[in-house]
């Protein structure tokens, strides 16, 4: 199911365009082009069903096409409904020698600028593989796949779905209203989608959050890897990725130069720290807000003012929340700030930033709201001041830009499929825990990615190794160590 309104032509013209961008991204994915090779022949994910719930982007189409020639059998969405790009889920559909008319490839469910609503029955049709099967392994991205499967369960055990008016959350809305659906018709459908699942493998911060909560709570349906605290993810990806692509999404969105400018950036986690020296690099002078001491001094050391956010909204003009943690920047705040001030998000999910408190507002004719392009709006209050609100609340360097680029993203993704690979192949080794991979394949995925930068590495002799009681191949450092 793709762009929506969009004729056989256009759709056609997307493909040969998203094969293009494809061709070149495996250029600057070594990792995953190097698992083609060594596993391209012997298909260790033969047989098992994967669904994928993550941003459907050219670097996505590397990882889908990858997964595929190791075997699997695939259906894909996105996990935003802002971060399709729609010439990639073209090119996926038609695959590599097909056409949309003829199509090859893999059936995508996902077009940029979707509703809530179509969001949520996209996710759950890729969850479908016919004859009464679901997935057997889940790529997840924050985490959505996951929580409709185990909502599904926790409903079918209760013999009823609560009504979507029993929540104001207008996302979690959507989420009972499919489920409701889907009982109506298949009473049973999520039980056996569980059993038959061998595990997820999770991409982000906060998707992995929810999963230690689930286990936590002893409510974890199958085993489940834990890709974002790979070093070689979110040393790599949350930090590198977001210094390049937050600024592309600013840029492209606002045109504003930032140069001088004060910019706050909430939280100084991995993805924080890729935030700040972003701003740092276009030469704005940037101010962090931190809860963790720890997080808080490096900030300082690093030459950062660190202060509440309440301290900088009558100067600042930028704001970017990344902490995915919800209500860092409220209604009552943007309507403090200075006129014009830009307010974007970078977390995984937009209840950072109070949007649903503004849209209360705009209902009750209390600010007004003018669209500017999309994924750009401006916020004017009653007193004539008004704010820019970068892709509605939702992670604005996916809404305004085209995320992180192919190098960053294949050591991502050489992670997911090694851990793909791992639930397929390993499985009785797994309970229903959350899992990292080991230190020797974080450390597998770095040198994959090293040729391409031109690096060579020094070789440890025998006796330094001993000196230093680890292996001549590593792994290198203890579980323990941080980098
Ligand atoms: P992290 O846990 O390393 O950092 C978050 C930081 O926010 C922590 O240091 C925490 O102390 C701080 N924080 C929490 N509540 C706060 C508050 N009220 N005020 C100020 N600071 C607060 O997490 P990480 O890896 O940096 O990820 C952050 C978010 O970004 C997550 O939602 C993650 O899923 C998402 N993400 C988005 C990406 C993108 O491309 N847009 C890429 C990678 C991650």
């Amino acid at each position: 199911k793709l762009k929506p309104g969009a004729g056989l032509e256009e759709l056609e013209a997307l493909a040969i365009w998203g094969r293009k961008e494809l061709d070149l991204a495996e250029q600057e994915m070594p990792g995953l082009m190097s698992l083609r090779e060594e596993f391209g022949a012997q298909k260790p994910l033969a047989g098992q069903r994967i669904m994928g719930s993550l941003h459907m982007t050219v670097q996505t189409a590397v990882l889908i096409e990858t997964l595929k020639e190791l075997g699997a059998d695939i259906r894909w969405v996105s996990c935003n409904i802002f971060s399709t790009q729609d010439q990639a889920a073209a090119a996926i559909v038609a695959g590599k020698n097909g056409t949309i008319a003829n199509p090859q490839g893999v059936p995508v469910f996902a077009w940029k600028d979707e509703t809530l609503q179509e969001y949520w029955q996209c996710t759950e049709r890729a969850l479908d593989f016919g004859n009464d099967n679901g997935p057997t392994q889940i790529v997840d991205d924050g985490g959505d796949a996951t929580l409709l499967i185990h909502k599904g369960v926790e409903f079918e055990k209760a013999g009823a779905v609560p009504s979507p008016d029993t929540t104001d959350n207008a996302e979690f809305k959507e989420v009972l209203r499919v489920l409701g659906q889907v009982l109506e018709v298949s009473p049973k459908r999520w039980h056996t989608v569980a059993e038959q699942m061998q595990g997820v493998s999770e991409e982000t911060t906060t998707g992995v959050h929810r999963l230690y909560q689930m286990e936590e709570a002893g409510e974890l349906l199958f085993p489940a890897i834990n890709v974002n605290d790979s070093v070689t993810k979110s040393k790599f990806d949350n930090l590198y990725g977001c210094r390049h692509s937050l600024i592309d999404g600013l840029n492209r969105a606002t045109d504003v130069m930032m140069s001088g400018k004060i910019a706050v950036v909430c939280g100084y986690g991995d993805v924080g720290k890729g935030c700040a020296q972003s701003l740092k690099g276009q030469g704005a002078r940037v101010i962090i807000t931190e809860i963790d001491p720890i997080c808080a001094l490096q900030a300082a050391m690093e030459g950062y003012e660190v202060v509440p956010l309440e301290n900088t909204l009558a100067e600042a003009d930028i704001y970017v929340t990344t902490t995915g943690n919800f209500n860092i920047i409220t209604a009552d705040h943007m309507s403090k700030m200075k006129d014009k001030a830009i307010v974007g998000n970078i977390g995984h999910f937009d209840n950072e930033i109070e949007m649903a408190q503004m849209d209360k507002w705009l209902e009750e004719g209390k600010v007004s709201k003018t669209n500017i392009k999309p994924q750009y709006d401006m916020w004017t209050f009653e007193d004539g001041h008004s704010v820019l609100v970068l892709a509605e609340g939702r992670l604005l360097n996916l809404g305004c830009a085209t995320g992180h680029p192919s190098f960053v993203m294949s050591a991502s993704f050489t992670n997911q499929s090694i851990a793909q690979i791992e639930l397929a192949v390993n499985n009785d080794k797994y309970e229903n825990k959350v899992y990292v991979l080991p230190k020797l394949l974080d450390e597998k995925v770095a040198r994959l990615h090293l040729d391409k930068l031109g690096v060579k590495l020094t070789k440890l002799t025998q006796e330094q190794a001993d000196y230093l009681n680890i292996p001549v191949d590593g792994p290198y450092k203890p579980e323990h160590y941080r980098y």
